[in-house]
């Protein structure tokens, strides 16, 4: 059944088992940090892996975690240890369940979002929701995507060609694909957009994850543009 991951909560502590803090979360908190972000946004939280290096920053006045599985909140609620946190602590933090494919004005206004591989848990003709309602409604200041490089699969033992990572992935593109979606977003939302290759990199097949960071192109002095560094190919 798909989507049974995260709405079992056995299964969801098998995902969380899976994927530890990776170098995607470090580059995000890097991006992040470049910015200046108060309030921020972890689109699709999950079990809140990334939610607790968030709050743990004294800089983010705000952190919000959203996730359409109850479960994965409610996991993410106990990695957090809500409930026992200093009352000045918790008003920081905000969990919330919302879908991803429709608005939310409760996104709105926010510095930064993170949508941390989460775009290939959704049906491709439902993206260009997502698409209206991170990029054209929510409109974080910048929004940082992370999504696999499906060229690197074959590095993977085990992976028979032409399979997923994930059995929940419904796609897994290739740099070119990727390219394509993040510029067709960045032209149509108004946002500059930088792409990077995140972990080991492979001179073939690049990385194994790629990561964009769309910065909204509004004038405004006081945001400046994260430093991400450029892709193998992109260097001099
Ligand atoms: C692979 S997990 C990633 C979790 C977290 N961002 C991380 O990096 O550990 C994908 C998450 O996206 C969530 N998700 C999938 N489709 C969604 C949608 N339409 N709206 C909101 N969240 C969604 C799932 O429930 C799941 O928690």
């Amino acid at each position: 059944m798909r989507h049974a991951e995260f709405e079992d909560p056995r299964l969801v502590q098998v995902y969380d088992a899976e994927c530890p803090w990776g170098p995607d979360d470090d580059f995000f908190l890097t991006v992040v940090g470049e910015t200046p972000a108060a309030r921020v946004l972890d689109l699709g939280c999950g079990t809140g892996r990334l939610l607790t290096a968030l709050v743990g920053d004294r800089r983010y006045t705000e952190v919000v975690g959203t996730d359409v599985s109850s479960h994965a909140l409610t996991l993410a609620a106990r990695r957090l240890r809500l409930d026992r946190l200093p009352e000045r602590q918790r008003n920081r933090i905000s969990l919330w369940q919302s879908a991803l494919t429709y608005r939310d004005d409760r996104l709105r206004g926010y510095d930064a979002a993170v949508l941390m591989e989460v775009i290939e848990h959704l049906d491709p003709p439902r993206l260009p929701a997502l698409e209206d309602v991170v990029f054209g409604h929510a409109r974080p200041g910048t929004v940082v995507v992370t999504t696999p490089n499906a060229e690197y699969n074959v590095r993977y033992d085990g992976l028979p060609a032409g399979r997923f990572r994930h059995a929940d992935h419904r796609f897994e593109w290739t740099r070119a694909e990727f390219t394509a979606w993040a510029e067709r977003v960045a032209g149509t939302y108004g946002y500059r957009l930088r792409l990077a290759g995140v972990g080991d990199e492979d001179p073939e097949l690049g990385s194994p994850t790629q990561l964009a960071v769309l910065t909204i192109d509004v004038p405004d002095p006081g945001h400046r543009e994260p430093q991400v560094p450029p892709r193998q190919e992109e260097r001099p």
